[in-house]
């Protein structure tokens, strides 16, 4: 920890914040969220995002009292705080849209797709915090790397992804600038949405009566980019 002082105290000021920070309300309140293990905390610098606090076990806090701030199963040794205001914001010509998903596995499963596929994501009101431990897990440090865009600000021509009754998606003009909207997991898309959109379907011989949305946007981003 070389001249630094170490946290031998489970009352330390940071080590209450990063526990706080697993409930949605205290990253709104503080625009901060976690990052749990050296992956993510490497993600974040190599994305030029430094940490607000870095913790690490054995160099500035005790091992055993990071790891009861851990949410993982097996703790991490290293936690970095983030402000949720240096995340990157912004459009690309082909964008994932994501209505009211409220897995927080999936929206971070999806960033991390967004992030392999090179698109822009957007969330729409009710979507899981992508900020929360689950998401920022499953994002596997993609949310460092892909720009949110605005939901009013959605790029192109609107494709609807419907589990039932729309174009084959081999079917459809996906040319950029274009966003693909997939909907939530118990609920779909709305039909208002989907009135403003051509709707495409993922054509599903077998027996299942539709595919999990982050399942459907992998499938549909590999569409777009063998097109493009
Ligand atoms: C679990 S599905 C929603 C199922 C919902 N009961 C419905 O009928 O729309 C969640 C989202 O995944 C996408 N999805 C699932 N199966 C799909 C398929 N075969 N083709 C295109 N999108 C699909 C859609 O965006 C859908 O809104």
């Amino acid at each position: 920890m070389g001249l630094g002082r170490v946290i031998t105290s489970r009352d330390n000021p940071t080590l209450k914040l990063v526990r706080k920070l697993a409930e949605k309300k205290h990253r709104v309140e503080t625009g901060l969220f976690v990052a749990e293990g050296e992956d993510l905390v490497e993600a974040a610098a190599a994305a030029g995002i430094e940490p607000v606090e870095l913790l690490v076990a054995g160099e500035n806090v005790v091992p055993e009292l990071l790891a009861s701030v851990s949410t993982l199963p097996h703790p991490a040794r290293t936690i970095g705080v983030y402000r949720r205001s240096d995340l990157p914001a912004g459009r690309r010509d082909r964008c994932l849209a994501l209505w009211r998903v409220a897995d927080p596995g999936n929206v971070g499963t999806l960033f991390r797709t967004a992030d392999a596929f090179g698109t822009a994501l957007a969330l729409s009101d009710g979507c899981a915090d992508p900020t929360g431990p689950k998401a920022v897990r499953a994002s596997a440090g993609a949310l460092f790397r892909v720009p949110a865009t605005h939901w009013d600000e959605l790029p192109g021509r609107r494709i609807a992804l419907a589990a039932h009754d729309g174009e084959p998606l081999g079917n459809v003009d996906l040319t950029p600038p274009v966003t693909l909207v997939l909907g939530s997991e118990r609920h779909g898309l709305p039909d208002e949405l989907v009135a403003g959109s051509e709707k495409a379907t993922i054509s599903l011989p077998g027996a299942a009566e539709s595919l999990n949305v982050a399942a459907a946007g992998a499938i549909a981003l590999y569409e777009l980019s063998r097109r493009s």
